[in-house]
């Protein structure tokens, strides 16, 4: 993959630059209430506008339905990458119309434009190549060089991601870069002991990096909802909390695997667990009770790891040459269920080894449970994009970038 500076060689002054980034911040109305993606590619933005490069800006936010929505509008990203660049940021108000042409036509050297949303155009995810080609063509009118930057997208087989870099002169930006670095340190020669913490609603979501794991990982502690599939795999009875029967047959072949490859495998010991999930609007105080996981009562659902199980994990964190962490252990979004999730991150900040939290969720619980994500090896901007990556799949984003 060539660098920006690579690229520079040839000389980016006075060129459209189209800068593929991942702008899709979690917001509520209008306000962006985790602003780490935007951080995270700003460096590579400021560098191209500093070779005089006239940006070109894009990104997916949400998932609309190949319209226009103004929910999902990323005029509020573009307001605040101006705000962390400390410049003025232009703003197409449409993606490859009359406002992104008139736009990126006014550019003077050195500026930067952000187009609208790519997904307001169904050309962008389209299953079929021809139809995203031909979004592609029009995006590749925009510009005359081609920066992927956006970590978080290049698993999607987008047309932004995958069809336009075909169609430019292209280089990987520094953020995919640092990335790739760092996931290289967790699949290449990876100093030992190697722990995965593994977190979130569904175990369907993490059958493929479960599956790589086995066979890479010293140690992996499953918290969060999918956790009480692999409780009731192991028999217990799990109440009402989140389950995925039919998972529980590839689940107990997991279990049976570790063992054989002398992966320990550590499961909750014990929860809390209550009738009602929590109110996160509101925040009301929850009303539940700490059970053990074998005892967990019919009527309630497991919301947190309890605090054995917090100090127990702490304990397979705390000689760990390399962690890896993805997906909150508990529903943090609620103070009351959040103290799994916190005690995991105060586990990687105490260690002496290498951590990485992949994105999404777990990089988001960082942030706003109030560390310092500076304290952190690397927090991923992307969630999805990083297990698909442990996984060992090819991710398109990046196979493009290559030369
Ligand atoms: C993410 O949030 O994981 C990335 O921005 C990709 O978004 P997507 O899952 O909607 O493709």
């Amino acid at each position: 993959m060539k660098t920006i500076d690579e690229l520079a060689h040839d000389g980016l002054a006075g060129k459209r630059v189209f800068v593929r980034a991942d702008l899709n911040v979690p917001l509520d109305g209008t306000t962006i209430t985790d602003d780490g993606r935007i951080r995270a590619v700003a460096p590579t933005i400021a560098r191209l506008a500093e070779l005089g490069a006239k940006v070109v800006v894009a990104s997916h936010l949400g998932r609309p339905k190949g319209a226009p929505d103004p929910a999902f509008s990323l005029a509020p990203a573009a307001k605040r990458l101006g705000e962390i660049l400390g410049t003025d940021v232009a703003f197409a108000t449409d993606t490859v119309g009359d406002s992104a042409k008139s736009v990126v036509a006014g550019l003077a050297d050195g500026r930067i434009a952000v187009i609208e949303n790519l997904r307001f155009n169904p050309g962008e995810t389209a299953k079929d190549d021809a139809e995203r080609g031909a979004f592609a063509d029009r995006l590749a009118e925009l510009a005359d060089v081609y920066v992927g930057d956006g970590f978080g997208a290049v698993h999607r087989k987008h047309a932004s991601v995958y069809d336009l870099p075909a169609r430019l002169p292209h280089a990987a930006g520094n953020l995919i870069a640092t990335e790739v670095g760092v996931l290289k340190k967790l699949t290449e020669d990876v100093k030992r002991p190697y722990v995965v913490v593994l977190g979130g609603a569904k175990v369907s979501d993490k059958l493929a990096v479960i599956d790589q794991l086995l066979g890479k990982a010293d140690r992996l502690l499953i918290g969060g909802g999918m956790a009480y599939t692999f409780l009731k795999a192991k028999g217990y009875e799990v109440g009402i909390s989140l389950l995925q029967e039919d998972q529980i047959p590839q689940v107990k072949e997991y279990m049976e695997r570790a063992e054989k490859n002398g992966v320990e495998l550590v499961l909750p010991v014990d929860v809390l667990a209550a009738s009602d999930f929590p109110d996160l609007k509101t925040k009301a105080p929850a009303d539940y009770v700490t059970v053990d996981a074998d005892a967990i009562p019919a009527d309630k659902e497991g919301l947190d790891i309890g605090p054995k199980t917090r100090e127990l994990f702490a304990s397979k964190l705390s000689d760990a040459a390399t962690i890896f962490w993805n997906g909150p252990l508990g529903v943090f979004e609620h103070p009351d269920y959040a103290g799994g999730t916190r005690a995991i991150a105060r586990a990687l900040l105490d260690s002496d080894g290498f951590s990485v939290v992949g994105g999404g969720d777990s990089a988001a619980a960082v942030r706003t449970l109030g560390f310092d994500e500076n304290a952190f090896g690397h927090i991923s901007t992307g969630g999805g994009a990083s297990l698909e990556y442990l996984e060992g799949k090819t991710l398109p984003g990046l196979a493009a970038l290559e030369d």
